[in-house]
């Protein structure tokens, strides 16, 4: 099966800066591919060499077999683009951005009307997009990213600054296009979104990818089961490591004294696994982060 997405080595730097260090992975057609890493980690980058927007330094990016830039147009054709910045003709209406948007793809102007009911905009389809609201602009964005039906859809943080009603719109869309089969490169800060939306994901910190995995993966290899203690004469709970002598150690200690109300064991999220793999609270720990993997 040709990859959806294939990316091998790619790089760049900044005035002499390397901000992505040589980054390799493959997304499979139909995926949802989440890309998540701290802020300055280089995904924005990434994806703007992926999306031919940037030039690398070095490396090789294809998109369903096609190699980006030489092919550029034809990739154009199959691939949608939600920007991590809201890049609409503000003085024109949500009908008129699609509009021009549908005539650049040769998109019949039905489709355009299909859009706008399908992301709820009808109400608002003769509003200029100045006038609309973030999470508003936002699906106006996303109409425009699927009007020619992609097969490789990039959201850059799609759902970043909505209300919750917003995201879940936008979450419920990304799942119905990818039960249609379309594949999707996600970035995001929400773990959650990332947790419940992806098959797979990469982490990426300081330009490089530190791990690549399904989310339970991730989870599993980096993040924490914990057990929480409600004790009967203190107020706070008491969080131990499960797996880990000197939790059950600590645990055993409690209920040789009596003093334990109540026990309840928690999973791993994705959040600790993140936090992890991006260094914040393994110092706290560890003496050194989990070893970068070698690039798949
Ligand atoms: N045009 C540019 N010129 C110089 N430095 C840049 C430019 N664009 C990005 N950078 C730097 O490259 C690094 C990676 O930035 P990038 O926007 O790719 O990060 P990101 O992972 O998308 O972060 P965020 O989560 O905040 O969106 C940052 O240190 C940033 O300051
Ligand atoms: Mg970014």
């Amino acid at each position: 099966m040709v990859p959806a997405i294939q990316v091998e080595c790619l790089a760049k730097s900044y005035e002499g800066r390397p901000v992505v260090k040589q980054i390799s992975f493959e997304v499979q057609p139909g995926e949802i591919f989440g890309f998540l890493g701290p802020n300055g980690a280089g995904k924005t980058t990434s994806i703007r060499m992926m999306i031919g927007e940037l030039p690398p330094d070095g490396g090789k990016v294809t998109i369903a077999g096609l190699s980006m830039p030489a092919d550029r147009d034809r990739i154009k054709s199959l691939m949608g683009v939600v920007p991590d910045h809201q890049n609409l003709y503000d003085r024109l209406t949500v009908r008129q951005n699609l509009d021009v948007f549908a005539r650049l793809h040769g998109v019949p102007t039905g489709r355009v009307e299909e859009l706008i009911d399908l992301v709820d905009l009808r109400e608002h389809a003769d509003h200029p997009t100045s006038r609309l609201s973030r999470g508003l602009r936002q699906r106006t964005l996303i109409a425009r990213g699927i009007l020619h039906r992609p097969q490789v859809f990039f959201l850059d943080e799609p759902t970043s600054a909505l209300d919750p009603h917003s995201a879940r719109s936008i979450r419920s869309l990304i799942q119905s296009l990818r039960d249609q089969g379309t594949t999707v490169f996600l970035t995001t800060h929400y773990m959650e979104e990332a947790n419940s939306l992806c098959h797979r994901i990469a982490i990426m910190h300081q330009g490089t990818i530190v791990a690549t995995d399904t989310p339970a993966g991730l989870r599993m290899r980096y993040g924490r089961p914990t057990i929480r203690i409600t004790l009967k004469d203190e107020a706070a709970p008491v969080e131990v490591p499960l797996n880990d002598a000197d939790g059950a150690r600590t645990l055993a200690g409690y209920l040789e004294a009596d003093r334990v109300a109540r026990v309840h064991s928690q999973e791993a999220t994705l959040e600790e696994a993140f936090m992890r793999l991006t260094g914040a609270e393994w110092r706290e720990h560890e003496t050194e982060p989990p070893a970068p993997e070698a690039s798949a």
